[in-house]
């Protein structure tokens, strides 16, 4: 795998003696300016700027300087913006040396419209490559141009769980697993957080839908809540570190998600222990009075309830001063703990932060998260001299390499797959093209060539759900074309999320290249000729029916009478299909390799769990074996059957891990379990248990793909947190 050097944050060196004149001028310019704090270093008259303090420290005596009005500016953001680019921004305060607020979106690098960035593959792509260590690649390339760019709170990652497969952020996020999302999340946050800009883990929660996502009411039970929904949450805020959370349009069980106590308080504060703060989606507050109780801490992007409302229901008495305080509070304080006091920021919204660097990586993640789906007689890697008819979107006339909506970026280039394939087959192999928009003319050129590859896609936007799973826009005909005139038909999807494929028994081979980025073409065509290995691991299940889903009834999805009931409760995503004994068209965490391994020798220690404490955790050995010809990567799941169903799916994902390893060579592999995977969440005493009697731990290659099994027996039922 190739290398990528550690990117280092931007730090100001200002060579003092040579400018020494110009810094006298320099200090009084920006004493007015929101950056006053650092430049204006008075310790005396600003306690809080005492960095031998603690964050807590420095909140509470910067609180205490504040007037109601200058708390009041903290809490909302200030629409229409007084500034170029971002989308949230809430001034800083001269007085006091409080940074400004600039939040930007972008889940797949910089988005507002930014010029002059990179643009990555979406996290789906990102997250199929089941490589923590890529996904803090991806967050440091992300946060480094954010903060570049002048952003110090970075709206990323989106964690939600994908329960509709139909869902229209299916792209920006990391798929079905709460377990998998997140470890993603903590390995993205940490990689955001590492580059200067607080990163906001968003949208919390239950945002599952998008098609009445400004009223939809999920209505789910609280084990389902704590199992599937709330653990990415969870492992951003313990593990991650982030230091925000959005709240979401949606609402769960009655109650808007920005003015939800059980989300906001119950869950989030006391459960998890959050201590940063909340802010709400964009337009997601609905109050003042119920949010500033509930625990939203920051309205965006504009004044609307948390402005001249707050300040009345403050004077009233209907909202406490105390209230208010504890929101500054939880804001300030990560803004003290991200140094965003101490340091200063010196990019714009116009500098240029794109580097070679950041497009080796966008390529580097591409090539990891593309997935081998089929490869029927390895018709796949391509070898030279083979002639290839390229057929579909991948042109130039709409290559898909990201998604819409608040995700969206100005690219700065796409290399189309067509060019990308050229470029890699100049001089060993002839090339040909059609766009597909006249399947015979597609089928006349696929019949010409060796190899026929056509590039199907999926739109996928916030704000919509795709109406079903099928490939809009005729492209079903086009691939049944092509196929029926060249066996040797491959099929590259750029798609969001699952697509049904009803010509799948007709092609040769298949890969899910999802949103590839800026880079395109060039991933695709080192997959196609096996320069890179495919390595990648489907994060969701592609369903084979359109009924036979998770989801398929109205009432689970859109809703009726403005109401989704989630009915499949823990029965999300591959669990749903193992429950009913569903053979999907391709399961989660499936995904070939130009090589092929083989996992032995599986111990799983203690095999017998008696007087155990809660930290102990179950060990997980094996040796992984490269059996083919070349190096490869593969990826190892362990997954946990519990000893009695009582609504538990069949089993769950625990652990993960990625190993590459040359031709011939062999490796041993140790995961561990901790409690938590073998537990369950019993919503009467409010606490995670371990049932006793006989778990299955299954290891393989895929959810279908397990053929490592050991037991291990529990045989006091305890409770945990
Ligand atoms: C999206 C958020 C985004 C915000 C600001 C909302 O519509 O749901 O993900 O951060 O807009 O653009």
């Amino acid at each position: 795998m190739r290398q990528y050097t550690k990117l280092n944050l931007p730090l100001f060196r200002f060579p003092i003696d040579i400018f020494a004149p110009a810094i006298l001028l320099l200090v009084l310019s920006v004493a007015t300016s929101p950056l006053a704090a650092v430049s204006q270093n008075s310790t005396d008259s600003r306690p809080w700027m005492h960095r031998s303090l603690t964050p807590e420290q420095r909140a509470d005596l910067l609180l205490h300087a504040m007037t109601l009005d200058e708390k009041i500016t903290m809490v909302h953001g200030v629409d229409p913006r007084p500034i170029q680019g971002y989308v949230g921004f809430v001034p800083g305060n001269s007085r006091l040396g409080i940074p400004a607020l600039r939040l930007a979106d972008g889940r797949a690098g910089v988005g507002n419209g930014a010029k002059d960035v990179t643009l990555l593959p979406a996290p789906i792509t990102a997250a199929s490559s089941w490589d923590t260590n890529l996904l803090h690649k991806f967050g440091e390339v992300l946060g480094n141009e954010e903060w570049r760019k002048g952003t110090n709170v970075a709206l990323a990652p989106s964690i939600d769980v994908v329960r509709v497969p139909e869902w229209g952020r299916t792209f920006e996020s990391y798929g079905e697993d709460p377990y998998f999302n997140g470890q993603m999340a903590i390995a993205e946050i940490q990689g955001i957080q590492s580059q200067g800009p607080i990163a906001d883990a968003n949208m919390y929660l239950t945002m599952n839908q998008e098609n009445n996502r400004f009223k939809e009411d999920s209505i789910v039970d609280r084990r389902t809540l704590h199992e599937i929904y709330l653990p990415p949450f969870e492992a951003a805020i313990e593990e991650g570190h982030v230091g925000t959370v959005m709240c979401a349009y949606v609402k769960t069980n009655g109650s808007y998600s920005c003015e939800n106590p059980y989300l906001l308080t119950t869950l989030l504060r006391k459960q998890l222990d959050f201590h940063g703060w909340v802010m709400s989606d964009w337009g997601a507050t609905h109050s003042t009075v119920a949010s500033a109780k509930a625990g939203l801490d920051q309205e965006m992007p504009g004044a609307k309830y948390y402005g001249a409302p707050l300040q009345a229901a403050i004077a009233s008495g209907q909202v406490s001063t105390s209230t208010l305080d504890e929101h500054v509070r939880r804001i300030l304080v990560p803004i003290f703990r991200f140094g965003l006091f101490d340091r200063e920021q010196i990019g714009t919204w116009n500098s240029y932060v794109r580097t070679p660097e950041h497009a080796a990586f966008s390529l580097h993640a591409a090539e990891q998260g593309t997935v081998l789906l089929k490869n029927t007689d390895k018709i796949l890697p391509l070898s030279d001299g083979e002639s290839i008819a390229v057929i579909g979107a991948a042109g130039g006339a709409k290559p898909k390499a990201s998604g819409g909506g608040s995700s969206g970026m100005i690219a700065p280039y796409v290399i189309t797959p067509v060019d990308g394939i050229r470029k890699r087959a100049a001089g060993r192999a002839q090339v040909s093209y059609a766009d597909g928009s006249d399947p015979a003319k597609a089928a006349e050129i696929a019949k010409a060539a060796k190899v026929a590859i056509v590039f199907v896609n999926t739109d996928d936007s916030e704000g919509r759900d795709r109406p079903n799973l099928e490939l809009p826009d005729h492209q079903d005909e086009l691939v049944e074309a092509v196929a029926a005139a060249n066996p040797n038909t491959i099929v590259v999807l750029n798609t969001g999320g699952p697509v049904l494929m009803p010509w799948v028994d007709k092609i040769s081979g298949l890969i899910e290249a999802w949103y590839p980025g800026q880079e395109d073409g060039t991933a695709i065509a080192a997959i196609l000729y096996g320069d890179v290995n495919p390595s990648g691991k489907l994060p969701l299940t592609f369903p084979r029916t359109a009924s036979e889903i998770p989801t398929s009834t109205a009432a689970q999805w859109p809703g009726v009478n403005g109401r989704s009931t989630y009915s499949e409760k823990l029965d999300v995503g591959y669990r749903w299909y193992d429950a009913h004994h569903v053979q999907p068209l391709f399961p989660f965490g499936y995904g070939l390799s130009y090589t092929s391994f083989k996992l032995s020798d599986l111990r799983v220690t203690p095999a017998k769990i008696t007087g155990m404490d809660t930290k102990t955790n179950v060990q997980v050995d094996l040796q992984v074996k490269n059996t083919g010809k070349r190096e490869g990567a593969e990826v190892i799941q362990v997954y946990v059957e519990q000893p009695e169903r009582n609504g538990e799916p069949p089993r769950q994902l625990r652990a993960f891990t990625k190993v590459d390893l040359k031709a011939g060579q062999s490796q041993s592999v140790r995961l561990n379990l901790n409690p938590r995977a073998l537990s369950i969440y019993d919503p009467d005493l409010h606490t995670w248990k371990m049932p006793s009697g006989e778990y299955k731990i299954l290891v393989g290659t895929s959810s279908r793909d397990l053929p490592l099994q050991r037991d291990v027996e529990v045989t006091d039922h305890r409770m945990h947190n």
